[in-house]
Parts: structure tokens; sequence; C-alpha cells
């Protein structure tokens, strides 16, 4: 983990709200491995204290990105950064995704930023896969166009049927199951809001695939001092705290206890 001030090499928005902030960082992100997360000091915004995490999207060398939504005021402040201005990140940090089973058939299931937060494991995994994407709308949708270069299958699905099948992510992922699986064990590498992380969990082990889930709670000081970010997981009979930001954010879906999760 390293505090360091970035310097911003690109700045563009997307599409539905999210924008695409690239930045050198030649002290994090040669250490970013996939799934991790850095905090960022809001520039320019006194009032807001307490840093902002984002998962990292892309790690090249000293360059590394992320893909945020504007949702509140520090990310509606953060649009204003540009090129050649820097900001103050820590990173990287928490405990990410684990490199995938070369034996398993690796699935994608990402909502939201989910899908920028998956980019780095699908492009370490061995095996090419299947990606689940859904969104509201098609504005929802993100980073299609990278996962099929890098070999994967994409699958989008969306609610109100504006891009890809109308439904939810899980229906699509049933599909595959019933007509496509072939008797393959599947590995599920999940990333998005938490009633499709639920879903995704309980079919996993309802079916006994192994699952590995991104719990992004609020977060406080990133770096497991302040407890905001706790959940509860298994241990022996009963249960634990863990948090979010140091044990997680990335959880074995056997280990959470879902029935707490809204
Ligand atoms: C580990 C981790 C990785 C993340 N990665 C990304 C990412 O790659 N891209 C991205 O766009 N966002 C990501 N987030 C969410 C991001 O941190 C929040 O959107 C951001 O902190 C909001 O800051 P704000 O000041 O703009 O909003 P605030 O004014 O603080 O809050 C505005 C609204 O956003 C909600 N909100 C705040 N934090 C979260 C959260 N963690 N999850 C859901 N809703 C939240 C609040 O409840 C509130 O309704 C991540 C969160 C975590 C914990
Ligand atoms: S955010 Fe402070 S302990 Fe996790």
């Amino acid at each position: 983990m390293q505090l360091e001030r970035a310097t911003v090499l690109e700045h563009i928005p997307i599409h539905g709200g999210y924008n695409l902030l690239r930045m050198r960082a030649p002290g994090v992100a040669p250490r970013v491995r996939p799934g991790q997360f850095i905090h960022v000091k809001i520039p320019h915004l006194e009032e807001c204290v307490l840093r902002r995490p984002f998962s990292v999207f892309r790690a090249d060398g000293d360059a590394l990105a992320i893909l945020y939504k504007d949702v509140g005021k520090g990310t509606r402040t953060l649009q204003y950064l540009k090129a050649g201005e820097t900001l103050s990140i820590l990173g990287p940090l928490g405990h990410g995704f684990p490199d995938p089973n070369p034996a398993a058939y690796p699935i994608i299931v990402a909502g939201g930023y989910g899908m920028a937060a998956l980019y780095l494991t699908a492009r370490t995994a061995p095996v090419k896969g299947i990606a689940f994407f859904g969104g509201r709308a098609a504005k929802d949708i993100l980073c299609v166009s990278d996962f099929e270069a890098l070999g994967w299958t994409v699958r989008v699905t969306t609610e109100d049927g504006s891009l890809g099948r109308k439904g939810i992510v899980t229906d699509a992922l049933d599909e595959w199951w019933l007509n496509e699986s072939a008797g393959r064990a599947p590995e599920l590498f999940a990333c998005g809001p938490g009633g499709m992380l639920k879903a995704v969990a309980h079919r996993a082990i309802e079916r006994g695939w192994t699952a590995w889930t991104s719990m992004d709670n609020s977060m406080g000081c990133g770096v497991g001092a302040c407890l905001t970010c706790v959940l509860k997981v298994r241990e022996g009979e009963g249960w634990t705290w863990a948090r979010a930001c140091r044990e997680g954010p990335v959880f074995d879906a056997r280990a959470v206890l879902w029935e707490e999760i809204e």
C-alpha cells in the first residue's frame, strides 16, 4: 500500500454518467492485483474529508485507470479534474479476486461498475470464459468490447430490453446452466449490486459452484481501522465480523451471511 500523488493522463466521459479516469501512478499501478481498489482524496473539495474507494479497471505499467459514476458530491467534483492535474491516491487496497482455477470454466457476472472491476480478472484468466453483464438499460452496460477483445464471450441483459436479452442477469446465467454448461464446472467472479451478488451466491451454493463475490460496502478509512465496512462471515458454527476493505472486498460466497445482506 502506498500513498501517492497521481497525475491525470486522461479523463473522459463514457456514457450513463460514467467517466474514465486514467492516471500515472508509478508507486501504485505496478502492484495492483485484480479486484483491488484505490482510495481517492477528492481534490478541491475540503468538506469531502473521507477518501472514496474505486476499483482499479486497468493497470498497465506506471498507469492505472478507474471507471466511476457520478452519484454524489465527491464523484460530481471529481469530474472537473483535468489532464495534468494531480490527486492523492492510496493503494492498492483490499484482498482482490484469486487467480482463476485453470481446471474450471470461468464465469463473470457483473452489474454497474462491476464490469470494470472484473476486467483485470478477465485479462489474467488462463481460460477465457463467458461474461454476463446486466443493467437497467443500454447506458448501464460498460466494457463489452474490452472483454471481447480479450477473447471472452459477453452476454448482455437489460431490464428494459434496450440492449441484449430483456430481463435480469441471473436469467441469462440460468439459461447458460440449463442449455450450454455441458457438465463444465464453473468458477464465478461477481461484482455488482448487493441483490445481484446475493442471487449469484445462492445459485452457486445450491449448485456446488465456487463463487467469489466483491462486497463493496461503504467505506471510511479503507485500511481496516474504522470498521465502517464490516459484514458478517461464517466462522466455525457461528459467525464473526470481517472488514470489506481488508479481509475483502472479495469473499468466497460460502463465507458470507447472505441473509444479512440487503
Ligand atoms: C471497494 C469499492 C470499489 C468501488 N469501485 C467503484 C468503481 O469502480 N466505480 C464507481 O463508480 N464506484 C465505485 N465504488 C462506489 C464509490 O466508492 C461511491 O460511488 C463513491 O464513494 C460515492 O462518493 P460520492 O461522494 O460521489 O457520493 P456520496 O455523496 O458519498 O453518496 C452518494 C450516494 O452514493 C451511495 N454510495 C456511496 N458509497 C457507495 C457504495 N460503496 N456502493 C453503493 N452506493 C454507494 C450513497 O449511499 C449515496 O446514496 C466502489 C466502492 C467500493 C467500496
Ligand atoms: S473502511 Fe475502515 S475498516 Fe474498512
